[in-house]
């Protein structure tokens, strides 16, 4: 059959493909739908043609998977925050192990290693700890919006339509943070419009209220109002903080970010605090991190509990081994294992990370972590001790052809690799491989209703 774009096909969607995209077959080609889960059956609109595949939206949904749940949030198919909330979250745990394992056996060649279940998340939802809602001059309606009388459509602030840099829902509420920061979200929302200064324009450039961002400590119940502007100013911005601050006794910071950038991104260039202290303190097992509005630290906190509960379980210390992390971030890895190595040496490239890393040693009275500050492929080589386990948590990219070799010369008797991205650990794995047997892989999930997935792999010296 000839396919072409804007042509209407009826399909059944095989199985989800990464991405989060259905899979169905039009004479052997592959066509990934949107919106569409394995047992649906569509009337679907093909949107792109390309010589191997064709992409499709669903126009009608002609018979639903018994997979399909009715999912809880009204912007659920609209916004770019979740993707699966439709299918239910035993399914989503099933579909994320899978995609783990097809990745280590297509791309690494790798099939005897032993991937388990996904372990779940404890919260299915309000797990976030860290949300950020950008400003737009140009609200995205959502279609029973469309035609709504005394609808603003000049202000929106909240998530972005998928895919997009200029679509903008005006969100009321996100079911993936904790109740509370809706009623922030909403009071800050009231205030901006209020205020008579100018929302940003996405494609313009031009305005003063940029991005909200929203940061909860699990282990203290407390907030970080965090707000975005292009421009410092005083007037405008501490009323709205002193009114944060003293009517809710979980606020404990209130920060306004400045930036100038065109870049979306909720980061300022310099930074104020407005009320209360600049960081907030939370807490995995039984360490404390002070996070500032900038730090990285990993978005689900009880999600991270359960990574490194694995990650400590895989790496099987004794208390006499030197441990290398490598791509240490912010020193939390370190931080979780020094109970049990001799010492800790992490490595990482970003200055503001290693310097929280040092300081949560401090807080944490922490004297057998150390941490060094550059490129992985420039100080690798440069690193004497011979370590007995290395734990290696590279970005989504994986790590650099270089650094691979440096791990192999190396040759510490075990590695724990952690990896947000199946596809680059399949490929890291296999050029490891050459010296380790891969024993056993667990994904662990922190991030329901997304595609996302993080899995550690234990692997062991041949
Ligand atoms: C996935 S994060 C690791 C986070 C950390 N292990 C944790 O759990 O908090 C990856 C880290 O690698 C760092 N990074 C990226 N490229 C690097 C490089 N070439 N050399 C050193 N560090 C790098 C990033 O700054 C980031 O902190």
């Amino acid at each position: 059959m000839q396919v072409k774009k804007g042509q209407l096909v009826e399909l059944d969607i095989l199985d989800i493909a990464f991405g989060g995209r259905g899979l169905a077959r039009i004479d052997g080609m592959a066509v990934f739908v949107d919106q569409a889960i394995a047992g649906d059956r569509v009337l679907a609109r093909i949107v792109r043609k390309k010589k191997q595949y064709a992409e499709a939206r669903v126009e009608t949904l002609l018979s639903p998977s018994a997979d399909r749940i009715t999912p809880p949030c009204p912007y659920s198919g609209f916004c770019g925050g979740c993707k699966l909330q439709f299918l239910g979250y035993d399914r989503q745990l099933e579909f994320k192990r899978r995609h783990v394992a097809e990745c280590l056996a297509h791309i690494g060649l790798v099939s005897d290693a032993v991937v388990h279940p996904a372990l779940g998340s404890e919260r299915i939802f309000e797990y976030r700890n860290k949300m950020e809602f950008s400003c737009s001059d140009r609200r995205w309606r959502l279609p029973c919006e469309m035609g709504q009388e005394g609808l603003d459509i000049n202000f929106a602030l909240g998530l972005h339509v998928p895919g997009t840099f200029d679509r903008v829902l005006d969100t009321q509420a996100c079911l993936l943070q904790p109740e509370f920061g809706n009623r922030l979200l909403s009071e800050v929302r009231e205030y901006m419009k209020s205020s008579g200064a100018p929302v940003y324009g996405l494609r313009s450039h031009a305005g003063f209220w940029r991005f909200l961002m929203l940061r909860h400590s699990v282990a203290r119940d407390q907030w970080m109002v965090n707000i975005v502007t292009s421009a410092p100013d005083s007037a405008m911005l501490q009323p709205l903080a002193d009114r944060l601050f003293s009517s809710h006794d979980q606020v404990v910071s209130v920060v306004n970010n400045v930036t100038a950038s065109k870049a979306a991104v909720a980061f300022g260039e310099s930074e104020h605090c407005l009320a209360g202290s600049p960081t907030i303190v939370d807490a995995i097992g039984p360490y404390e991190f002070e996070i500032s509005a900038n730090s990285f630290f990993q978005t689900n906190t009880r999600g991270a509990g359960r990574l490194y509960e694995t990650i400590r379980q895989y790496a099987d210390l004794r208390g006499t081994e030197t441990v290398l992390d490598l791509y240490c971030g912010t020193g939390s890895i370190a931080i979780c294992l020094s109970d049990r190595a001799a010492r800790v040496i992490g490595i990482e490239m970003s200055p503001s990370a290693v310097a929280d890393a040092v300081r949560n040693c401090e807080r944490n009275r922490i004297s057998n972590c150390t941490f060094v500050l550059g490129d992985m492929k420039d100080c690798l080589p440069r690193i004497d001790e011979r370590p007995e386990v290395m734990i290696i948590d590279p970005p989504r990219v994986g790590m650099h052809k270089d650094v691979v070799r440096q791990v192999l010369a190396m040759g510490p008797e075990k590695i724990v690799y952690v990896s947000c991205n199946p596809a680059t650990l399949a490929r890291d794995l296999a050029e490891l491989r050459e010296q380790y047997k891969i024993l056993e892989v667990q994904p662990v999930d922190m991030f329901p209703h997304t595609f996302h997935i993080e899995a550690v792999a234990r692997l062991e010296k041949i």
